[in-house]
């Protein structure tokens, strides 16, 4: 089949304008152009981060009177972050930035941010110029956190149950919190999971579950950072002697707190036996110390009329035998 001129011509008219549209472009850009970074640079907050800023060059850079510019683009906001020839930079950023000038003839136009915050998440444009040309290429800056390794807590019996929490903070973007069993599976009982916005947009994990006893006793609260595909996870194995009821100490227990407690009813018992046994005791001594009392009171009082018989007797007796003697003259 024979190509149409048309077409052909068509072709290289297209070619002729690509051709120009690209040499337009080289002509603006200068000599040089910004390799710009693929990925957005992900910052963890309060740390350092490297936003980059490559020229493309082979041959170190000669030129000496370049300038290096990093403006912030913030809500149609240009906030100036670094200014290498010395304009005025924000607040925001004072003493917190630094550009590699030993490294600018390689074509290192990086600039270094330290303790970066919140609020220096966005996107940030290089800007370089000389008198023979310029460049400028955007970077963006995403912030991460991960929080600590989850506390989890047992915090109350609930029913038959035992209900425990999961807790953790310090966490950006917001996080996804999992509970999981031995297997690293998804917990099928009722729980509950709410990250929430604590200190100046940084999120904290609070989350709850009740284990019923009788299930797998292993439970693993797990915390992902999806953004920088971090994790932290804590494990804890319950053991069934705290579950409230198949508590395996529980029935000796009360076998013993109710043998201890015959035990006490049985002392008291035998304690007020005996304490009736003293007084029934005590009560029949001075009973019969009374009758001996009486008895010998009673001795007492024969022996007098004993005694007062006898002298009688004798007063008797005597007054016979004068009267024998009287008897005996005659
Ligand atoms: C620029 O230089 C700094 C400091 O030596 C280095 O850490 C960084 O990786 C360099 N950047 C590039 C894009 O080469
Ligand atoms: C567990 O649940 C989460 C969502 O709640 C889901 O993203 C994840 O894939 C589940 N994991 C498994 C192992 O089923």
């Amino acid at each position: 089949m024979k190509s149409s001129p048309i077409s052909s011509s068509m072709c290289s008219f297209c070619s002729a304008v690509w051709i120009l549209i690209l040499l337009q472009i080289s002509h603006v850009a200068g000599h040089f152009s910004i390799k710009p970074p693929k990925n957005p640079i992900i910052g963890y907050l309060e740390m350092e981060v490297i936003l980059p800023c490559q020229i493309e060059t082979l041959k170190p850079l000669t030129d000496t009177n370049i300038n290096v510019q990093w403006i912030l683009d913030k809500s149609s906001q240009k906030i100036e972050v670094k200014n290498y020839q010395g304009a005025t930079e924000d607040k925001r950023y004072q003493g917190r930035t630094q550009l590699f000038d030993s490294e600018f003839n390689k074509g290192n136009m990086s600039l270094l941010l330290r303790n970066i915050h919140l609020s220096d998440q966005g996107l940030y444009t290089c800007i370089i110029s000389s008198q023979k040309w310029y460049d400028e290429a955007v970077v963006e800056l995403v912030l991460a956190a991960n929080g600590g390794d989850p506390t989890i807590t047992l915090a109350d019996y609930k029913g038959q149950g035992i209900g425990l929490t999961c807790s953790s903070e310090g966490w950006y973007p917001r996080p996804q919190a999992l509970w999981l069993d031995s297997r690293g599976e998804n917990r099928t009982e009722k729980s509950a999971i709410a990250n929430t916005e604590a200190v100046a947009g940084i999120f904290q994990v609070f989350g709850s579950i009740t284990l019923e006893p009788g299930v797998d006793n292993e439970v693993s609260c797990k915390i992902i950072n999806n953004l920088v595909k971090s994790e932290r996870e804590s494990r804890i194995l319950i053991s069934d002697a705290f579950y409230p009821t198949s508590s395996p100490w529980i029935a000796p227990f009360i076998i013993i707190l109710v043998l201890f407690g015959c035990l006490i009813a049985f002392l008291a018992y035998k304690w007020r036996q005996s304490l009736q046994e003293v007084s029934q005791f005590e009560k029949e001594t001075s009973q019969k110390k009374r009758e001996r009392v009486c008895e010998k009171e009673a001795i007492e009082t024969e022996k007098c009329t004993f005694q007062a018989a006898l002298a009688d007797i004798q007063e008797r007796q005597e007054r016979l035998q004068s009267e024998l003697g009287k008897l005996e003259y005659f």
